[in-house]
């Protein structure tokens, strides 16, 4: 199967064994199969955060399942989502309900049982913030597993499916709950300023606004993997501590910088900004012209060009800031 409209960079890639997933029982049949033949997994939401740096030897399982419920009680809303549901729809589904607290998450790409993995945010709010717990098939003996928030050990674009749990469980549903008392969360300075310019009252927001406001935003910086394929961000914003952060302020004053616990996180937009990638292209792959972070892949080029020119990235900034870019993707194979 050709998983090139399967995965947002776009790159063209195959896997030797494929197979959608629509039920639990599906999955685990699934499951079965590729243990009976040895075979590596590669679960499939909407393929925005993974680079296919060659053909997959293994089974890919796209996951499809699908399902949505909105329970109301006294305090708040509990949704809870099937991991194939589609995120930006669920954002939308409530947010035109008057229902708040993923208004900030508007047109993140992917699907619902990714969004836990590396505990998706933007804007100031982090699916943390409402997550109330998970399903999730245990893959070495398909039981069905719950996880609580405290199981989750969710970070900054991190959880413990990325480190003592990677590639031990595929998520199959999520529960959050959104609390009635809702207040519109808009400290991100980036949220703020562009209210502000439109002289909008923020006394009476609703989540639709700060939705129309966040998708604004992003479309303004941000492209549409339809138009020119990209997974987003592609490093994390690296947290580097108070003294080292002071020094490098003071041989760039304009440094772009958010305190993080005990230390700085950094802009890396603005480090590979500064550093002069932005715009810049590599064969058929680039850097986005409106936002540093975000690799582009336009003309229809492979995953190793688009590792190589990270990698390139990487070093630079590493020569230039004494800094270390994580990417925010995984590779696979
Ligand atoms: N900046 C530059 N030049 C650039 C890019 C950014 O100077 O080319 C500066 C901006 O002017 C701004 C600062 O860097 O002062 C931060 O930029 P931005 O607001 O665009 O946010 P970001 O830190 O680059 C993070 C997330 C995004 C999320 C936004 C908004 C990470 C790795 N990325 O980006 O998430 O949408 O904040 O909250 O944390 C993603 O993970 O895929 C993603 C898009």
């Amino acid at each position: 199967v050709d998983l090139q409209p399967l995965n947002t960079l776009a790159i063209a890639a195959r896997a030797a064994y494929f197979v959608r997933v629509e039920s639990l029982e599906q999955l685990r049949e699934a499951l079965a199969f590729a243990q009976e033949k040895k075979l590596p997994i590669l679960p499939l939401g909407g393929g925005s955060n993974i680079v296919l740096t060659g053909d997959y030897p293994g089974l890919v399982i796209h996951m499809a399942l699908r399902g949505v419920s909105l329970e109301k009680d006294s305090c708040g809303t509990r949704l809870c989502a099937a991991a194939g549901e589609n995120w930006h729809h669920l954002v939308m589904h409530t947010v035109k309900q008057g229902i708040g607290g993923l208004e900030n998450l508007a047109l993140i790409p992917g699907s619902m049982g990714a969004a836990p993995i590396q505990n998706i945010g933007a804007y100031g709010v982090e699916l943390r913030d409402t997550f109330e717990c998970l399903q999730a098939v245990h893959i070495a003996t398909g039981e069905l597993r719950e996880f609580p928030a405290a199981d989750c050990q969710f970070g900054y674009r991190d959880s413990v499916f990325k480190r003592a749990a990677r590639d031990r469980y595929i998520i199959t549903r999520v529960s959050l709950f959104l609390p009635n008392d809702w207040r519109p969360k808009l400290d991100y300075p980036a949220l703020e300023r562009h209210l502000a310019e439109r002289g909008v009252q923020t006394g009476e927001l609703r989540p639709a606004d700060v939705a129309r406001a966040v998708i604004e935003i992003r479309n303004s910086k941000l492209p549409s993997p339809d138009d020119i394929p990209n997974v987003g961000s592609f490093f994390k914003n690296p947290v580097v501590g108070a003294d080292f952060y002071q020094n490098l302020k003071k041989s760039y004053p304009d440094l772009v910088a958010f305190p993080s616990g005990d230390g700085w996180k950094l802009a890396a937009g603005w480090l590979i900004d500064r550093a002069g990638w932005r715009g810049v292209r590599r064969n058929s792959v680039g850097v986005h012209d409106r936002q540093a972070l975000v690799l582009v892949n336009p003309g229809g080029g492979c995953g190793a060009e688009v590792t190589s020119l990270a990698e390139e990235i990487a070093a630079d900034i590493r020569a230039k800031f004494g800094v270390d870019l994580e990417p925010e993707p995984r590779y696979y194979p």
